[in-house]
C-alpha cells in the first residue's frame, strides 16, 4: 500500500513538474514582476501577474499619439503635478538582487529624474535621469544611480550620452547580484560599474516630477518593464 502511495505522488511529482516546465516554455521571458506598457490598450494598467496599476494623481500625464513611434505613450508636461506613482504593494518588485528596468524615453529637454524608487527620493534604490554633459549633441546623458540597501557605500552612477532630444532611446538598467555588476544599455551599447550588496527597491516607483530636489520630466515614456533577474543583451532586445 504504501508503495502504491509513493508511485502515485511520484506521478503527481512529476506531472507537477511538467506543466510548470511547459507553462514557462510558453512565458517568454519570465520573472516578469512589473509591466506597464502605457499606451491605449493598457493606459496605466500593470499588465503583469502583479497588477501594480499606476496613478496618475493630479490627471495631468497625457496619453498621446506619436507618429515616429506609430503608438501611443504618455506625455509629461515638465511641472510639479505631472507625475506617474507605481505602487509597490506586497513589495512585488522589490527586486533587491538581480534585477534589469527598462522603457522607452523621449526627452524634450530637461536634466531630471525619469524612473525611480522611493518618491522622496531619499533611498532613490535604481534612480534613472538625464543628466547635463558637456560634450553629448543633446547636452544629456541618461544615468542610472544604484543605491544599496544598506547606502554604503555610494556607487558611483553610470551615464552614456543621449544621441539627440526629440528623439526615442531605449535605456536598460541591469544588476547583477552574483557578479556584483549594474550595467547601463542605451540602444544596446553598454556601460557598467561593479558594486556589491542588495539594492534598495522596496519602495513605490515614480516617474516624471520628483519632490527632492523639485525636477520635473518634460517629454514622453512609453513601455517600462521590471524583471526579478539580469536580462542578457538578447534578452533586452527581445523584450524591446
Ligand atoms: C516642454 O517641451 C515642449 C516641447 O519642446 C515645450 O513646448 C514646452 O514649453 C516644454 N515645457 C516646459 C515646462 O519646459
Ligand atoms: C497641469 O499642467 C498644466 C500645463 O503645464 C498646468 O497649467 C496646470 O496648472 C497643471 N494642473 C495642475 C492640477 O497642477
Ligand atoms: C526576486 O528573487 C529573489 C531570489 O533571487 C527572491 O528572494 C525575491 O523574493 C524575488 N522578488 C520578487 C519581487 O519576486
Amino acid at each position: 500500500m504504501l508503495r502504491f502511495i509513493l508511485i502515485v505522488a511520484t506521478f503527481v511529482a512529476v506531472e507537477g513538474h511538467g506543466d510548470a516546465t511547459f507553462s514557462k516554455r510558453n512565458d517568454p521571458l519570465p520573472d516578469l514582476v512589473a509591466f506597464w506598457p502605457l499606451n491605449n490598450k493598457h493606459f496605466l494598467d500593470d499588465i503583469s501577474d502583479n497588477q501594480n496599476h499606476a496613478t496618475d494623481p493630479w490627471n495631468n500625464v497625457t496619453l498621446t499619439y506619436k507618429t515616429y513611434r506609430s503608438c501611443t505613450v504618455y506625455e509629461f508636461r515638465g511641472n510639479p503635478s505631472s507625475y506617474l506613482v507605481f505602487p509597490n504593494n506586497g513589495n512585488d518588485f522589490d527586486t533587491r538582487r538581480s534585477t534589469t528596468t527598462m522603457a522607452w524615453v523621449c526627452p524634450y529637454g530637461n536634466p531630471v529624474p525619469i524612473f525611480y524608487f522611493d518618491p522622496t527620493l531619499n533611498d532613490k534604490g535604481v534612480q534613472i535621469s538625464q543628466v547635463i554633459t558637456g560634450g553629448a549633441p543633446s547636452g544629456l546623458s541618461a544615468s542610472v544611480k544604484f543605491t544599496k540597501r544598506d547606502g554604503i557605500p555610494p556607487v558611483t552612477p553610470l551615464e552614456k550620452e543621449i544621441p539627440a532630444l526629440n528623439t526615442w532611446y531605449h535605456l536598460a538598467v541591469v544588476y547583477d547580484y552574483e557578479n556584483g555588476m549594474g550595467h547601463l544599455y542605451l540602444n544596446g551599447n553598454l556601460e557598467s560599474a561593479p558594486f556589491e550588496g542588495e539594492i534598495a527597491t522596496q519602495y513605490d516607483a515614480q516617474a516624471g516630477a520628483a519632490l527632492l530636489p523639485q525636477e520635473w520630466f518634460n517629454g514622453s515614456i512609453t513601455c517600462i518593464q521590471i524583471y526579478n533577474r539580469t536580462l542578457t543583451e538578447a534578452e533586452i532586445k527581445a523584450a524591446i
